[in-house]
């Protein structure tokens, strides 16, 4: 049961009562994770836990947590991606003998092993949560007589995964935080030393802040905070810069939008996102999708976009053709013929789409074999759902549809190219490599996005005096734009068509003119990229805007000239609707923006339509 959460810890350096910030904190953490919400203390020399179902204000207010005096806290919140929340699941987690607390976010890869061994060796672990298992390898630590620093050196070594966790040791009375890569802050005041996930949370609290780099420790006490590189643990020095948050967009994680937040989110929602699927859970979702007679993906909106490269994927990559078609036509044409031999897998982010639900339960009655993929695990469709996959993004607030569609399109990805392994089509070399590729692209994605979203913003400048347009790719991008085209209308109600570049001439020329837009995305099979530079020019010619999106490595891009290009980094050929869709993203954003529209939440729409 990986999870993804939000931590906040507090120590302070004059005896004072540290609950109070740490409940301040958690209640801003909204955006991390809300199906739990726990607080570790010590109380009396011993370490104390309380935690409950809920989001921070209901649990504050049931446990009487405001009633907690200690100098030492730290909270939690969760987002579960596997198994529905509850108590038991909820952080922070204790070893056995209840001397260490831990709290984490992200997800760790390799707990399955680790968590066998770990009752092999007889631990008593009472959660399915990943970092439950942390609290034990420390244990085992302790007891050889390692210090709780040595002892998280060396349990770390055990770990591979995406995440970064804090520890509250009664023994040394101190917080000890460590992250392989995630965002993770220490904020520092008079007398106090803060560990948060997100900067913005430390709003008021503390005047200075530093971030914590990949594969750094902070351990804080009452009378030092020092930091450590893991590997050795070496001291390093790290300075403090001024804490300048904007008030107004502290719940926002210092965005003024969720959107932008949740946009600029994407290249760690992908790495969690491969680390979170377990390799159980992959292996029969592989086995259930060749060995059906059909399959079946049904989906509406964003989720059926992804649901269309899904298709890509499987035919290129297992030679399977899936039938993809809105939930809401499934039950009209297709679900006659829907039995036991079938696979229907199901997307929805939110897994409470009606059209999703209603589907996948008829289809369920009639046979079928259900795959769900979705980001909430207590919803509808994970119950229904033979099997499901979390998609892993964490708590997506804005209504439009950002990170989780690229989580869903990575999820989707892995189960393919599992498909295509287990088929023997690539060896599990190829397969390691593949995962690689998109981890390394998330990884290097992280430092282009600003430039993205300001080459976007370049492009939504020109579009924004267009009355309509049309967005046009072609192959494994053309689902992407038919979701750029979605996402134009969504977030700034700006006409815009979604098509397929070979059906440009057959009619939907006729409207381009001068306050017209046409967006190309430039396929990324040579002979359609090739083709799609004389429809550009045409559009040109025939005076409309025109906007290019294309890899950084096109020389053609460069030669354009009169139109908005934005670049983005190069990538595999299966990648490039993650490439490609988030620069849409970052447009629709920013076109938005300068329309002045609502952003998070567009008229008449709802996160969930039921
Ligand atoms: C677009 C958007 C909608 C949803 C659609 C399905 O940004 O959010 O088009 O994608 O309503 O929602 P889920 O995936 O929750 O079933």
């Amino acid at each position: 049961m990986q999870e993804l959460g939000g931590i906040f810890g507090a120590v302070s350096c004059s005896g004072r009562n540290v609950a109070p910030i740490v409940l301040t904190g958690l209640k801003r953490l909204k955006h991390c994770g809300f199906d739990t919400t726990g607080v570790a203390f010590i109380d009396g020399g011993r370490l104390g836990v309380l935690k409950e179902v809920g989001e921070p204000r209901e649990v504050i207010e049931k446990l009487r947590l405001e009633e907690l005096s200690t100098p030492i806290a730290l909270g939690h919140v969760r987002f579960s991606t596997h198994g529905r929340p509850h108590v038991d699941n909820a952080h922070p987690h204790t070893d056995c003998s209840k001397r260490i607390a831990v709290v984490g976010d992200g997800a760790i890869a390799n707990y399955e092993a680790i968590y066998d061994r770990l009752i092999m060796e007889g631990h008593e672990l009472k959660s399915r949560s990943d970092f439950e298992v942390i609290a034990h390898l420390i244990e085992d630590c302790l007891r050889r007589g390692l210090s709780t620093l040595e002892s998280i050196a060396v349990a770390e070594q055990s770990l591979e995964g995406f995440y970064s966790y804090a520890v509250l040791s009664e023994e040394s009375r101190s917080i000890i935080a460590y992250t392989s890569l995630q965002p993770l802050y220490v904020g520092r005041g008079r007398d106090l030393t803060i560990v948060s996930t997100s900067k913005s949370a430390l709003h008021g609290l503390v005047d200075e802040y530093v971030e914590l780099s990949g594969g750094e420790l902070v351990a804080a006490n009452s009378s030092t905070t020092r930091f450590y590189k893991l590997h050795g643990l070496v001291r390093v020095d790290k300075g403090f810069d001024k804490l300048s948050v904007v008030e107004e967009f502290v719940e926002k994680d210092g965005y003024p939008h969720h959107m932008l937040r949740e946009m600029y989110e994407i290249p760690y929602a992908v790495l969690r996102c491969l680390a979170v699927h377990q390799e159980k859970y992959l292996s029969y979702a592989s086995k259930h999708v060749r060995e059906a007679e059909d399959v079946y993906i049904i989906a509406n909106g964003t989720s059926l976009h992804a649901g269309l490269v899904a298709s890509y994927y499987l035919s290129e990559l297992a030679n399977i053709s899936p039938i993809v078609t809105s939930a809401a036509e499934f039950p009209l044409y297709y679900m006659e013929n829907v039995g036991p031999g079938a696979v229907v897998v199901a997307i929805s982010q939110s897994g409470e789409t009606s059209d999703v639900v209603q589907a996948a339960y008829e289809a369920k009655l009639r046979g079928a074999t259900i795959m769900g993929l979705t980001n909430y695990v207590g919803s509808r469709l994970a119950n229904i759902a033979n099997l499901y996959l979390p998609i892993g993004a964490g708590p997506e607030l804005a209504v439009p549809a950002t990170k989780t569609f690229v989580t869903t399109l990575t999820t989707l990805y892995k189960v393919s190219i599992r498909v295509a392994r287990d088929m023997g089509r690539i060896t599990a070399s190829e397969y390691g490599e593949a995962v690689s590729r998109v981890r390394n692209y998330a990884l290097k994605l992280g430092e282009s996005m600003a430039e993205i979203d300001a080459e976007a913003s370049k492009a939504a400048g020109e579009i924004a005096s267009c009355r309509s347009g049309y967005v046009i790719s072609r192959g494994i991008t053309y689902p992407i734009a038919l979701e750029g085209a979605l996402k134009i209308k969504e977030v700034a109600y700006v006409h815009a068509e979604g098509m397929e570049a070979g059906e440009f001439r057959h009619g939907p020329i006729s409207l381009v003119e001068k306050g017209f837009f046409t967006l190309f995305l430039v396929p990324v099979e040579p002979h359609a990229a090739k083709a799609s530079y004389p429809l550009i020019k045409t559009s040109i010619d025939m005076g409309a805007t025109v906007a290019v999106i294309g890899f950084d490595n096109d020389p053609n891009l460069l030669e354009l000239k009169n139109v908005s290009v934005i670049k983005v980094m190069h990538a595999d050929r299966y990648l490039a609707p993650i490439a490609y869709a988030i620069p849409l993203q970052f447009l629709a954003y920013r076109l938005g923006l300068k329309l002045q529209r609502p952003i998070d939440k567009p008229r008449y729409l709802t996160k969930a339509v039921s």
